[in-house]
């Protein structure tokens, strides 16, 4: 699909569920006719901001942290980002419970919501992923010690992606409709 103008999608990952999630939006909206570029926030060095009509940024948690890039990028871009309609999403283990999974519920996009100087219009949290045999001993452990806290899956020999497509489905119809900065 040839394009005059874009969707940015920006994503911050760790182990690439993120990147996931980003790559499934841009397909969602290309379906609906909406071209996309999906863009890894921590290489970028130079954007050609004239190119887009839409931003989205995607973020995963560890540790209880977004990547601190994150809130570089967005000090660093805030004029741009301002002047565009905007969506975020985070991504995290804690949302796969469903009364953890709204920004409103969900502390660390919460948080993030109140203190960013970027003010998406729109927001989700997905669920991301859990792959035990990727990670190195020790997160490997302290992931298990959560899981067991938080009555979720603690076989180290597991992959699990929680992440509901069909809500990223959605969140991406949503991105599509956002046509100026007032979100009309
Ligand atoms: C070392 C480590 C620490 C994590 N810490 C948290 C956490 O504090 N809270 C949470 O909800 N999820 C936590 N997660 C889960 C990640 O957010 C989840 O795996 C997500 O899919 C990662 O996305 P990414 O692959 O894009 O980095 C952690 C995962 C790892 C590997």
């Amino acid at each position: 699909m040839e394009c005059d103008v874009k969707t940015l999608i920006l994503f911050s990952t760790r182990d690439g569920q993120t990147r996931e999630i980003a790559s499934y939006l841009a397909s969602e909206l290309n379906e609906l006719g909406v071209c996309a570029d999906v863009v890894n926030l921590n290489r970028t060095q130079e954007i050609d901001w004239s190119k887009y009509e839409r931003v989205v940024i995607g973020a995963s948690i560890r540790y209880g942290h977004f990547h601190p890039a994150l809130a570089n990028f967005v000090k660093k871009h805030l004029s741009q980002l301002n002047e565009l309609p905007g969506a975020f999403f985070s991504v995290n283990l804690v949302a796969r419970k469903p009364e953890k999974s709204s920004p409103q519920t969900n502390n660390y996009t919460r948080k993030f919501l109140l203190s960013s100087p970027w003010q998406p219009d729109r927001c989700a949290v997905f669920a991301g992923a859990l792959r035990y045999p990727h990670y190195r001993w020790y997160d490997r452990l302290m992931i298990q010690l959560i899981m067991k806290m938080t009555g979720g899956e603690t076989d180290r020999r597991k992959e699990v992606v929680y992440t509901d497509w069909q809500q990223v489905a959605k969140f991406a119809r949503e991105i599509a409709q956002l046509n100026s900065k007032s979100g009309v």
